[in-house]
């Protein structure tokens, strides 16, 4: 704490003697760590000081419910122990000197801009909105450093705050964030909390996800049994859910917003310009809405709230009683939440029910629809005109987009960017949430030493990289992407403490890669602020992960064997690090240098953040053969240096990845070997991955054949068979074999059977490593 104790010893003792409760002023110095970084930002010489002596002034700005200075006022009262006049026009009775003055300026382009200007004789804030005037709030929040510091509503606080010229607007005008309350239900003062961050970091959109195959969160007044059946489930799947054995927890679990509460959380955003999006999820992930109303479904039922995760094929049947039921929950929706967008789902939704429904194969005769995704756009089309009807518009996620989308939804995508791109190419609105950089369900540190995720890895650096805008747009399609937002699914994320740790600081990543100018994104200066802002969240009790100090190893496959480079996002942390954890004989490097790993073995390593780690080095003979593949891997998972990635010394972990992993989907491929020279081959090691609940199998079969010329190969091995799930190695022994080139045939699963995960799909393959011995 850099707090500077002003107390001067006369005053003090005066105030002890008089026994007045007069006790000492803390002086607290700020500092322009700001997160987003503002588009303009000029500091200036000398500082202002706020004080018992300081007033405010604000215009009128007509039309307006929201007050832009509620929040800092609460603020300030608690940390300060007493309170900022507002005074109104023409009650002036204090020096200019002490002033904020909040000015209205003439309705701009952008209804967020706002100026701050700190200057050492006075505060002067404009805006065309209280949007505006509610961020320069929060920009002088950040600056004061006032939320760094414990409550103390008994003492005095004074603030040295920095002279600086702040012209700022945001680069997108949705910056959002979901959090799924269905997997596991959040109560109302962490959704709130969650929100009261959004808005700190100056993001303007919380989609609430609030219905689900495991619970049903909201409470619809005209259809009770959605509260006392589908808000319920009677137990909840253990671990990951590719996990085996299967294994419950034998609780009940569940919960739901009363319609009061909603109000409440809709009222509590509202005073922090955050707009919440609904989400009534349809025709899929419907699963808990069934079990208490089984005559939606397709079939009789009867159904339950589910209890393990995933895709379900009971879904909506698109059956009149089925849009009345809906259009029912939709008015409550409407009436609770103000939002120009209701968002819809639409994805996920398996189309099984619908193939063997005499019901919908009339209706897809009728309204002659193709297939079961035109019977999907017609379901959304008729959801949508019913909400336009009402004034509203629809958010879905890109699956709405499959049997053509309905006229004017916007698009959230999820798969991909590619979803986006087709729907701004269609002229629709998009808002980004890939999975690859806004999933915060995801890792975002090496996944050994991290609390169970749902898988992939996702840093902070990639979050902060991250551009919604594709390359592929023209100008004008590249309007129509609003923003983006992260998505907080929380299968894995049982409490609000894990909420916050998956989510911050990501979303301060996020926050800064959608207001700030990309010409003034830089990741090393966020990381320092970023520094600063742990002690702001510490103050506001935010439990996030730690992993500005706590290494990720990157590792390089050279000539001499392995190098290693320890990244922070923090620069120049000490790392330690042994090749044996008994001697205890710790050298050090610092992040960002190399250390070159040339003998097979163990190599340890640890900060004074984090506990021993080990990377484990068992080079093989591949290493010195060249590497092709036909076709080249998927491009999702193409391994970190390419197909070096197979024969690094390094097997892949059960967390699967495209660092540490090759991957093919679907369709046979081709693996050659060459060594450059005749080579006795002993046996090979195929390291596999089976995680069918990832999609994720292994090969149906692998034939390996071997050459000295690389024209005329010989079968010399071949596996066929089944695997357990996990990280598994297929061996081939064949002694006293020479070879100059090894090609490896591999067929993969190229559909994924009916009942399992992803049924219908191309099956993935996962190799690392090729180990020949
Ligand atoms: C999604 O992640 N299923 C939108």
């Amino acid at each position: 704490m850099q707090y500077i104790r002003n107390t001067v010893v006369l005053t003090f003792l005066f105030g002890l003697l008089t026994a007045c409760v007069q006790n000492p002023v803390d002086l607290v110095r700020g500092d322009l760590a700001i997160a987003p970084m503002p588009a303009n930002m000029t500091p200036e010489k000398g500082f202002f000081h706020i004080n018992r002596d300081t007033w405010m002034q604000m215009d009128s700005f007509p039309g307006t419910t929201f007050d832009p200075l509620a929040v800092f006022h609460e603020v300030f009262l608690r940390k300060s122990g007493y309170q900022i006049p507002l005074v109104p026009k023409g009650q002036e009775q204090s020096d200019a000197k002490h002033l904020i003055l909040i000015v209205k300026s003439p309705v701009q382009d952008d209804p967020e801009t706002y100026r701050l200007s700190i200057k050492p004789y006075g505060i002067i804030i404009t805006a065309p909105t209280t949007q505006g005037v509610f961020y320069a709030m929060q920009t002088l929040r950040q600056i004061m450093r006032i939320d760094a510091l414990p409550d103390r509503e008994q003492h005095d606080r004074s603030w040295v705050v920095p002279a600086v010229e702040i012209r700022d607007q945001p680069e997108f005008a949705y910056r959002g964030m979901h959090l799924d309350v269905c997997r596991h239900f959040m109560p109302v003062d962490f959704v709130k909390k969650y929100i009261d961050l959004l808005a700190y970091y100056k993001m303007n959109r919380f989609h609430w996800h609030l219905t689900e195959d495991q619970g049903w969160r909201i409470e619809i007044k005209k259809y009770p049994l959605l509260q006392e059946v589908a808000a319920w489930r009677k137990e909840t799947r253990v671990g990951h859910y590719t996990d085996e054995p299967v294994e419950y927890d034998g609780t009940r679990h569940g919960g739901y917003y009363t319609q009061e509460e909603i109000r409440e959380v809709v009222r509590y955003a509202a005073q922090r310009g955050v707009v919440i999006i609904p989400e009534i999820e349809m025709p899929g992930h419907c699963l808990a809405a069934l079990a208490a109303y089984p005559s939606l479904a397709c079939t009789p039922g009867p159904f339950e709230v589910a209890t393990t995760w995933g895709v379900f094929e009971d879904v909506f049947c698109p059956y009149e009683s089925t849009f009345t039921f809906l259009q029912d929950v939709l008015d409550e929706v409407m009436d609770l939440f103000p939002s120009p967008y209701i968002h819809i789902g639409g994805d996920e939704c398996p189309k099984v029910r619908w193939k063997e429904s005499a019901f919908c194969q009339e209706l897809m005769r009728k309204e002659n629809l193709r297939s079961e995704e035109e019977l999907q756009s017609y379901f959304i089309r008729r959801i949508e005109k019913y909400l336009n009807s009402k004034g509203r518009n629809i958010i879905g996620w890109d699956e709405i987009l499959e049997g053509g989308l309905a006229p004017h939804a916007t698009v959230m995508s999820w798969r991909g960017m590619e979803g986006g791109i087709e729907a701004a190419k269609a002229g629709h609105q998009v808002i980004m949430s890939p999975g690859s950089h806004c999933y915060f369900d995801h890792y975002q540190a090496e996944p050994d030493y991290e609390p169970l995720a749902i898988g992939g890895l996702t840093t902070l650096e990639k979050v902060y990289s991250f551009n919604p805008i594709p390359e592929s747009l023209n100008q004008q399609e590249a309007k129509l992407i609003l923003g983006a937002q992260a998505n907080l699914w929380t299968e894995y994320i049982p409490t609000p403490d894990k909420a916050e740790y998956m989510a911050y600081p990501r979303a301060i990543a996020l926050a800064e890669a959608l207001w700030t100018p990309p010409s003034k994104k830089d990741y090393a200066s966020f990381v320092l602020r970023l520094a600063s802002h742990l002690e702001r969240l510490d103050g506001m009790g935010v439990r996030y992960a730690q992993h500005l100090r706590v290494p990720l190893a990157e590792t390089r496959s050279v000539d001499k064997g392995l190098e290693i480079v320890w990244q922070t996002p923090l620069p120049r942390q000490t790392v330690f690090f042994a090749r044996d954890t008994q001697t205890k004989a710790w050298s050090s490097v610092m992040t960002g240098d190399t250390v070159l790993v040339s003998e097979s073995g163990s190599m340890y390593y640890k900060t004074d953040y984090s506990s021993v780690r080990e990377i484990k080095y068992v080079p093989s003979k591949s290493r010195h053969a060249v590497i092709t593949a036909i076709p080249v891997p998927h491009q999702r998972y193409p391994g970190g240096q390419g197909l070096k990635t197979l024969k690094d010394g390094l097997t892949g972990k059960p967390h699967f990845n495209g660092r540490d992993w090759c991957a093919w989907r679907g369709a046979p491929f081709i693996l050659d070997l060459d060594f450059g020279e005749l080579t006795s081959v002993d046996s090979i090691i195929l390291g596999v991955l089976s995680s069918p609940g990832s999609w994720i199998y292994p090969p149906e079969s692998v034939e390996v054949k071997g050459s000295s010329d690389g024209l005329n190969y010989q079968t010399i091995a071949m596996w066929q068979g089944e695997m357990k799930n996990g990280r598994q190695d297929i061996t081939f022994r064949f002694p006293g074999s020479e070879v100059r080139f090894i090609r490896l045939l591999i067929l993969p699963v190229r559909t994924i059977l009916p009942g399992k995960p992803g049924a219908g799909q191309p099956g993935w393959t996962f190799l690392d490593e090729i180990q020949v011995f």
